[in-house]
């Protein structure tokens, strides 16, 4: 394009600018710090975000299951690297909280009543699609209009289920209870399915897209969990061992978290390697 046509393209759309494609007037007056203080720009900023990282994983992730589900699974294997490079942007962004002081979060802490990350429903849709399914997380969200969107992540297989059912039709022997059953319970880990994994890791060359498969849900659980230690650690250095606004233990209640596996056949099958 020579330098007199640039920025004069053929737009499909010429009535649309960049502001009203992104809805830039709704986004950014939706930052409304509560208090006078400074800081709490920065907190609200990191928390809308990470939201918004959030929708894109939940999004990514919702379509890698369907791929899967379809035997499809080059489509799959795309969305689930992007999602890994968004869990990168997510962990990153603790080292810029990490700036806020306890002091200054202190001045903002009154204003944030019993606010918390406990009730971000996106964040628990993300649990529920990679497979960690806790119906008692639901009552948070009881009586909010994210309630039946969730009731429906708690009912579908996970993005893991569907990975077993894969290898199911792959002709491992992978038991009836792990195919079919009632998908609001937990995935509870399986010899079978850990054989089954074996089996891919012993014969990579035989099995190379499970192989593959597999290797991207370890770096989507590497990934979550640094994600989640990097969490502990900010508010343990921002609140030290205080209770959480949504009246937990605080970073006691948050390391609980890192003992859990979304996939715990893949972690085991390294084990007995
Ligand atoms: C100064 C910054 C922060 C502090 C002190 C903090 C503190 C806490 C605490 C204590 C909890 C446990 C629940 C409670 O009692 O409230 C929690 C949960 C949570 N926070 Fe944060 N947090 C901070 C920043 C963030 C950010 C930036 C995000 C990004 C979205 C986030 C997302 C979450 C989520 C999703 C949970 C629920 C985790 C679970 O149930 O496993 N937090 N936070």
């Amino acid at each position: 394009m020579s330098s007199t046509t640039e920025g004069q393209a053929i737009h499909a759309r010429p009535d649309i600018s960049y502001g009203e494609y992104l809805a830039l007037d709704a986004l950014l007056s939706a930052q409304k710090p509560l208090s006078p203080e400074h800081d709490e720009l920065l907190f609200i900023v990191i928390h809308q975000a990470s939201e918004l990282w959030l929708k894109l994983s939940i999004h990514e992730l919702a379509g890698a299951r369907r791929h899967i589900a379809a035997d499809d699974l080059g489509p799959a294997f795309k969305m689930i690297a992007r999602v890994s490079r968004i869990q990168t942007q997510l962990i990153q962004s603790w080292d810029v909280l990490a700036t806020l002081t306890p002091s200054e979060y202190n001045d903002i802490r009154p204003y944030l009543g019993q606010s918390s990350g406990f009730q971000s429903h996106q964040y628990r849709t993300l649990e529920f699609l990679m497979g960690a399914k806790d119906a008692a997380m639901m009552k948070v969200h009881e009586d909010t209009p994210a309630y039946p969107a969730l009731t429906e992540a708690l009912a579908a297989p996970s993005l893991y289920d569907e990975c077993v059912r894969l290898l199911a039709r792959r002709g491992f022997a992978i038991p009836g209870g792990q195919i079919e059953r009632d998908w609001r319970e937990p995935h509870k880990a399986s010899p079978e399915v850990e054989a089954a994994w074996m089996q891919v890791y012993r014969d990579p060359e035989r099995y190379w897209d499970l192989y593959e498969l597999a290797e991207k849900l370890v770096d989507l659980e590497f990934r979550f969990q640094q994600w989640r230690f990097a969490h502990l650690k900010t508010v343990e250095r921002i609140i030290g061992f205080k209770g959480g606004t949504g009246g937990s233990s605080g970073a006691t209640y948050l390391a609980r978290a890192l003992a859990g596996s979304f996939f715990p056949e893949l972690f085991a099958v390294r084990t007995n390697l």
